[in-house]
């Protein structure tokens, strides 16, 4: 027998693995009441990647990126340790004084602002865009393919751990935006997150192409250049559970830059000879391209280019939208053809003005597709794209392929099964045609809160999309200043009902509500509807489910009924 213990034998018998029970309850704090959006969405024929995939990394920043490993503060050797371990897995050390996990190939040290857990760490690194015949990657291809190489570079960012800054500072976040709380948003540590939104590579992206841009006017200084990019990312959100909301779910961030030159304005005009014409759709726009009270011009634009620009980044996404929804038709020949009709929104998003969503009529109802705008001038001139103009989208792929392909449960996007994977092919938009629908089961669990203005009602929260749609978080709700630290929070139910049953559940929503007349705690009561997509359970699996929720519920700030 060997007697020779490797450093890695040594430090593997001092740090133990969690449990995901132990982890939740541990971690969740409530704060305020503040929703999140609904997914934000996208998707043709040939599927090729791009020739210009290009990893996001950290070289273009010069500046010491705090996204990488977190070291600080590690007892000797614990982040090297970590990076031995399987990514995704929380991991403490001996003595219980930290924790951390390997997150993509990098060691993170949580501290007490961490509200990551093991089942939300499990769902890193899928990357279902890199699966040609999966309907996200169907549904990125179409959009790459629209805003195509090589005037468009296309990123992955497969790292979803993000600085606060570059979610939400560099963006121009206030420092009480909704999207900042922890019930809204994953923390790995104080200083870094699971990003909410694509945007947070926005900088990074700008400063990539700023140095592009920059080599093209250097060969030919009188020809203002012009390029762009898209960047694909899974996003993370502290969410409801329902067919239509995932803890992770899937973006894509375009931008377009106008460089430095004497003749800008005269280039993007120029450029609008390129954008289709004469599409066959509905567009409603009230608005026009901007209002001075509501969706004003920045200080430094001149009106007629921001019209122009606006004018550009409209009719570039209604060829996108024009060209998703025709080929979705093309390939469900049929289903009868719907007219497509478009409108768009005023919007307000920290990094852009004039900000702008766009919705699109379906099965009677407006559903909102996108948010876009001009991007403030602040980002590209901290990007080193001074004198440039530049709009910038993002789209939430779930929501435009749940359409296209008729899916009607959010979760069987990240299903394993057969019956599901093998029904899509790259390219193809063909409807979802459904295997089977198991029984459900639902629990209810009733329990009293201090009734409070953080604990406003979740039953008035619902479906609700205010303005600040950007990364999360919705200003409608009360905002982080009001946060009570031990108040409860929908979400945190919500979280732990996730952590105990993954996909199993399909929704969790608040049946009853009242307040009781003399001693003014309010009664909430909960049903948790356990259905899987791909099996029956049981009654005991349910049961057992159930009862581990229930346990971990007593850690929150309520009283069981
Ligand atoms: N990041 C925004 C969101 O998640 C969308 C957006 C991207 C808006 C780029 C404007 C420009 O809601």
């Amino acid at each position: 027998m060997r007697l020779v213990r490797t450093g890695a034998f040594l430090r593997a018998a001092r740090y133990a693995r969690l449990t995901p029970s132990y982890t939740t309850s541990s971690y969740l704090v409530s704060t305020t009441r503040c929703n999140q959006l609904s997914n934000r969405c996208a998707s043709t024929s040939t599927i090729t990647y791009p020739d210009q995939s290009v990893p996001l990394s950290d070289e273009v920043d010069p500046r010491k990126t705090e996204d990488a490993t977190d070291k600080d503060g590690a007892t000797e050797g614990f982040a090297d340790f970590l990076k031995s371990q399987p990514s995704g897995t929380i991991i403490r050390n001996a003595d219980h004084a930290q924790s951390g996990a390997n997150i993509s190939g990098k060691s993170h040290i949580f501290d007490s602002t961490t509200n990551v857990t093991d089942s939300i760490l499990k769902l890193v690194g899928r990357q279902l865009y890199h699966n040609p015949d999966h309907p996200i990657a169907i549904t990125r291809s179409l959009i790459e393919q629209t805003f195509a190489s090589p005037r468009f570079t296309h990123h992955y960012a497969s790292n979803p751990v993000v600085s606060t800054r570059d979610n939400f500072d560099v963006l121009g976040f206030p420092e009480d935006h909704p999207g900042r709380s922890r019930t809204d948003t994953y923390y790995v540590n104080s200083k870094n997150v699971l990003r909410t939104h694509s945007s947070a590579h926005q900088h990074k992206a700008f400063q990539t192409l700023g140095k592009r841009l920059a080599k093209i006017l250097e060969r030919d200084p009188n020809k203002p250049g012009g390029g762009g990019f898209t960047i694909c990312a899974d996003v993370f959100r502290r969410d409801s559970i329902d067919r239509t909301h995932f803890p992770v779910f899937h973006q894509m961030e375009g931008a377009y830059v106008w460089s430095a030159g004497p003749q800008r304005e005269h280039a993007i005009e120029k450029s609008m000879k390129y954008l289709p014409k004469d599409l066959d759709m509905e567009v409603l726009d009230e608005g026009g391209p901007m209002n001075q009270e509501t969706n004003p011009l920045q200080y430094g634009h001149s009106e007629l280019e921001a019209t122009h620009v606006v004018n550009h980044l409209k009719r570039s996404l209604e060829g996108l939208v024009s060209r998703i929804f025709e080929a979705s038709q093309d390939d469900n020949k049929d289903v009868a053809k719907q007219p497509i009709k478009v409108r768009w929104v005023e919007a307000y998003f920290p990094f852009t003005s004039p900000s702008f969503e766009l919705e699109v009529f379906w099965q009677g109802e407006w559903l909102e597709l996108l948010g876009c705008g001009v991007v403030k001038q602040s980002i590209l001139d901290n990007a080193g794209l001074e004198q440039s103009i530049a709009w910038a989208w993002g789209i939430g792929l779930e929501r435009l392929a749940m359409l296209l392909f008729r899916i009607p449960d959010i979760r069987l996007l990240w299903s394993e099964d057969e019956r599901f994977l093998s029904q899509f092919k790259a390219g193809r938009f063909n409807h979802f045609v459904p295997f089977s629908k198991y029984p459900p089961c639902h629990k209810d669990i009733s329990f009293w809160v201090q009734a409070s203005p953080a604990t406003a009602s979740p039953v008035a929260a619902e479906g609700s999309a205010g303005v600040a749609a950007a990364a999360g978080g919705d200003a409608t709700k009360a905002s982080p200043a009001d946060t009570q630290p031990a108040a409860f929070h929908e979400n945190d139910i919500m979280e732990i009902v996730r952590d105990v049953a993954g996909t199993l559940v399909e929704d969790v929503k608040l049946v009853d509500e009242f307040v009781h007349p003399t001693s003014g705690k309010k009664s909430l009561c909960y049903r948790i509807n356990y259905r899987s997509n791909e099996r029956t359970l049981t009654n005991e699996e349910v049961n057992g489910l159930h009862e581990q929720v229930i346990m971990q519920m007593k850690d929150l700030p309520i009283e069981i009924r």
